[in-house]
């Protein structure tokens, strides 16, 4: 049966990040005392407020399909957040409502990339980048990075990278999973050679009301909106205010983009879920207050966590910056042997051997491009986060 399956599929892997999520999740309801430290959403529920609005549209029996790219109001909403968190002025024509920022950045690449093209992504990475890449039939072009350059690549490394096939890049601070900010002179770089090159820029601000640094939202626009012509911005509701579940996300760029994007969608998916789209309006129009209190609370536990993991020897970490992730390097403990004579030799070996031995889920840092370091998730209560350190730094102990 496998063998008969489209190409495209077969070489397709599960998202790494979604499977170890799910792995945690099933120790736990069989009644393992797991501390999952690995998940990719806001441990919050969504604001009342929010959810409030979602029941009224039930009531009202807003439950029919919508146009394919979104309610009038909610294009006008992003388009009106995007005027004030970066200035830059939109149309609703510009906007498109797709379900969940993952089926923007997926149709996007549908409607920018094929076979021949390379696209340029920084690493580490979303998970999620280079499957999306792969299946338009261009080619990844993973650019690296680490801490000692802060994670961000150096310039050259991005221009020796060039070739008369690039075609794009993709871009994501506050970065998943490092949630390291790109510097204004990176990104004034990045966007030289952007310019230069004509190449697309996808820039995933998914977490850009998540930041520390108390700035507001920042991307490669903010330091050259000249490139508006060549970009698409693409967020949602998922990280800002708690609402994973209800799948909605945005791009927002020029049009001929956005409309090839919307046909995509009219073919595939059709409009996002009516009700979330009431919900999401409610999101961005309604009261903010929910926005801060959740970042401070991720703030602190940043704080927290980085406190606690610097205390352990041989773990090193960039400060998080923003996002509720922390990326860090466990390789000093690479090729010790555990309590059952096993040897660690990668990030998927640690995350394997904290889960056992620890019961602490983490991320392996190979599955965003980098083995050296694991993900660590601060989106759970700080009881659960100092237990968790607690328990990994025992479980290291263990390792001789
Ligand atoms: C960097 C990044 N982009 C996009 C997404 C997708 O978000 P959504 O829930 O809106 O599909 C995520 C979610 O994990 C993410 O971390």
């Amino acid at each position: 049966m496998k063998e008969k399956l489209a190409t495209r599929v077969r070489q397709l892997k599960p998202s790494a990040t979604l499977a170890i999520n799910a792995k945690a999740k099933a120790l736990k309801a069989k009644g393992i005392d797991i501390i999952n430290l690995s998940a990719g959403e806001p441990d919050f529920d969504t604001p009342e407020h929010i959810k409030e609005a979602g029941i009224r549209a039930i009531r009202k029996g807003f439950t029919r399909y919508t146009p394919v790219a979104g309610i009038p109001e909610l294009r006008e909403a992003v388009a009106a957040q995007i005027k004030n968190d970066y200035g830059l002025t939109y149309t609703p024509e510009e906007v498109v409502i797709s379900c969940g920022a993952k089926q923007a950045l997926f149709n996007l690449a549908q409607a920018l990339f094929e076979a021949g093209d390379e696209v340029f992504i920084l690493a580490p990475y979303w998970v999620s980048y280079p499957p999306m890449i792969e299946l338009t039939g261009a080619k990844p072009v993973i650019i690296p990075s680490s801490k000692e350059n802060h994670f961000e690549p150096p310039l050259e490394e991005v221009e020796k990278a060039l070739s008369p096939r690039t075609k794009g890049i993709i871009l994501n601070s506050p970065s998943n999973p490092t949630g390291q900010i790109y510097s204004r002179d990176f990104l004034k770089g990045l966007a030289e050679i952007c310019r230069k090159k004509s190449l697309f820029i996808i820039s995933d601000d998914i977490y850009d009301k998540l930041r520390f640094d108390g700035r507001g939202p920042e991307n490669i626009l903010t330091v050259a909106p000249d490139l508006k012509e060549q970009t698409v911005m693409v967020n949602g509701v998922s990280k800002t205010y708690a609402m994973t579940g209800w799948r909605i996300g945005w791009a927002v760029g020029p049009k001929e983009i956005i409309a090839a994007v919307s046909r995509l969608q009219g073919q595939s998916t059709s409009n996002a879920n009516s009700i979330a789209q009431v919900a999401a309006l409610e999101a961005l129009k309604g009261p903010q207050d929910c926005v801060a209190e959740m970042r401070e609370v991720f703030k602190r536990r940043a704080e927290l966590l980085y406190e606690k993991i610097l205390k352990i020897p041989g773990l090193e970490l960039p400060k998080p910056q923003g996002t509720f992730y922390a990326f860090v390097d466990f390789s000093a403990y690479y090729g010790k042997r555990t309590p059952a004579g096993n040897v660690v030799e990668n990030s998927l070996g640690m995350c394997d051997y904290l889960l056992e031995e620890a019961r602490v889920a983490t991320v392996p840092g190979i599955a965003f491009g980098d083995d050296n370091c694991l993900r660590i998730s601060f989106a759970n209560a700080d009881e659960e986060i100092e237990k968790g350190v607690l328990r990994i730094s025992e479980a290291l102990t263990k390792l001789g």
